[in-house]
């Protein structure tokens, strides 16, 4: 017997992006929604584009550049959000409206001051309005899971009417249960009389930890779309794990009736991409795409998988895409072989140009490193991306100081806008000394919020791979760079999220610089 498709429903770009640190440029934006469709996911939340004009033109680029998957963009039920959303999804293959508004008793009441004959009514109009737009609109009833059911049973049946064809429910503020949330699912579609004609679907978050387990028990109880984000990311403790969902419903075919149709083979790479690009690290025990998911350190473990994997294995790492950190190309490898193992890798070059760039810095690379990994060819992808940003600052030269009981020193040269300018300073250590000796320079105002390093390969000729996050008058950027020298790599990341910093001050005040 044939299996439901279970929906999957990406919302890093929008939900993910409501993590405090996690703001994405349009970009940034456009990269991951390709390793997305690359994936296989069925409908990707671009962004919310009445919240701002960076978040809309973000939904158009995606849209514009995204054929394969759903692109939706998120609208409160008023007018003005709906005709952004429509005028963002317009240049998609497939766009869909997801328009929200609340539902519980402490949101109506404190939130909206609205009563429940005013939200129904203002959610059948906002259907009706983004049906204008596109026939694939979704609703929400925001903090369904706190909401009553006999209300929710009343909107629902209303929005359906009015033409909503995928409805959501929210655990908003992720107070619910497993078993409680699963049976909300049932209870709803069992009592809606015009159930039948929506996809039921669920969006949760992890407050208590539960909205894998949640999402899951939604599935169990009918719901055929799941909302989720990459690492789980997203507001407070974030959204449901797009990566857990997906490869629980994969492992256990004897419980689940219905599977996704993702490459899940694509996991660890989109992971490794939102990670680097928002600067969230994965922490190392987590499921699926933890350095550890798959590491087995207990001698009981090891001598039981070497005999039989199975013996404490649920999954192949290769399935969702852990590589065995194989040798990919070495320094006398030419132009093809690096072009063709980039496109397996689901990178493409927006022009020839583009690929020279990055294929001179995978021959610096090569020249260093002499094994190079998948991992350092994404990497040097994600650093390689930054030129798009017609970069005003240029790191020329750094130079380091340490011995032991002596103060670290820095001296760093950089290219401001086509002039020349070097400056020296102390610090803490030699990152601390450099980040000091390139604000002599720039004097940005700007306050560090993040630095994190990661390895990108093991071995002590892997490179770093830095995150730098900086904050300005409430504009927060991350900027990354990577190299096997870590200090350069921690200035290349300074560097870049310098160059972010000016982009977006440009953008907001074109007559203003950022120093
Ligand atoms: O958590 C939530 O309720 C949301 C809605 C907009 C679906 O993100
Ligand atoms: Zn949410």
């Amino acid at each position: 017997m044939s299996k439901d498709k279970l929906i999957i429903f990406d919302t890093t770009l929008r939900d993910g992006e409501q993590s405090p640190g996690a703001s994405m440029t349009a970009e940034e934006k456009v990269r991951i929604a390709k390793a997305l469709e690359k994936m296989k996911v069925d409908v990707i939340e671009a962004g919310f584009p009445i919240a701002s004009n960076g978040d809309f033109e973000a939904v158009k680029a995606v849209a514009e550049a995204v054929k394969d998957s759903t692109i939706c963009g998120l609208a409160r039920a008023k007018q003005i959000d709906i005709e952004r959303a429509g005028e963002a999804i317009r240049p998609a293959n497939s766009g869909r409206i997801h328009t929200f508004i609340a539902t519980s008793p402490i949101h109506m009441e404190q939130k909206l001051r609205l009563s429940p004959d005013q939200v129904v009514e203002q959610a059948v109009a906002a259907v009706k309005m983004a049906r204008q737009f596109t026939d694939d609109v979704e609703f929400s009833p925001e903090d369904a899971g706190r909401s009553e059911p006999d209300f929710l049973c009343r909107i629902l049946e209303a929005v359906i009417d009015a033409g909503a064809g995928t409805i959501n429910i929210p655990d908003t503020v992720g107070y619910n249960l497993p078993h409680q949330f699963g049976a909300l699912i049932a209870e709803l579609r069992e009592r809606i009389p015009n159930a039948d004609k929506a996809v039921f679907s669920v969006h949760c978050h992890n407050d208590l930890g539960l909205a894998v387990a949640n999402s899951l028990s939604a599935v169990l109880n009918g719901a055929r779309q799941v909302e989720c984000t990459i690492n789980g990311l997203g507001e407070r403790a974030g959204n449901a794990a797009l990566e857990e969902i997906v490869m629980a419903v994969r492992t256990r075919q004897d419980v689940f009736d219905c599977d996704t149709g993702l490459d899940t083979t694509q996991i660890v790479h989109c992971s490794r991409l939102v990670s680097g690009i928002t600067g969230f690290a994965v922490q190392p025990n987590k499921a699926i795409v933890g350095a550890n998911a798959f590491a087995h350190e207990s001698g009981i473990h090891q001598d039981g998988v070497l005999k039989s994997r199975e013996t404490y294995e649920i999954m192949r790492a290769q399935d969702v895409g852990w590589s065995t950190n194989k040798l990919v190309l070495g320094k006398h490898s030419g132009r093809n072989a690096f072009k063709t193992r980039m496109a397996e890798l689901g990178i493409e070059f927006g022009s020839e140009e583009e690929l020279n760039e990055v294929f001179a810095r995978f021959k610096t690379l090569a020249d260093k490193k002499h094994e190079i990994f998948d991992e350092d060819l994404q990497a040097l992808v994600t650093e390689t991306s930054s030129e798009h940003y017609n970069e005003i600052v240029k790191l020329v030269s750094l130079r380091v100081c340490c011995e032991t009981g002596e103060t670290p020193n820095a001296r760093v040269t950089l290219n401001v806008e086509g002039e020349e300018k070097t400056a020296e300073a102390a610090g803490s250590g030699p990152v601390d000394a450099s980040f000091k000796a390139i604000e002599q320079i720039v004097d940005s105002g700007v306050e560090l919020q993040l630095y994190s390093v990661n390895n990108i390969t093991s071995g002590t000729d892997s490179q770093g791979e830095v995150t730098v996050r900086l904050a300005k008058n409430g504009c927060i950027v991350n900027g990354q760079g990577a190299d096997t020298d870590i200090v350069i790599a921690s200035a290349k990341a300074y560097v870049n999220a310098l160059n972010k910093m000016i982009a977006d001050e440009k953008r907001t005040h074109p007559q203003r610089g950022v120093m």
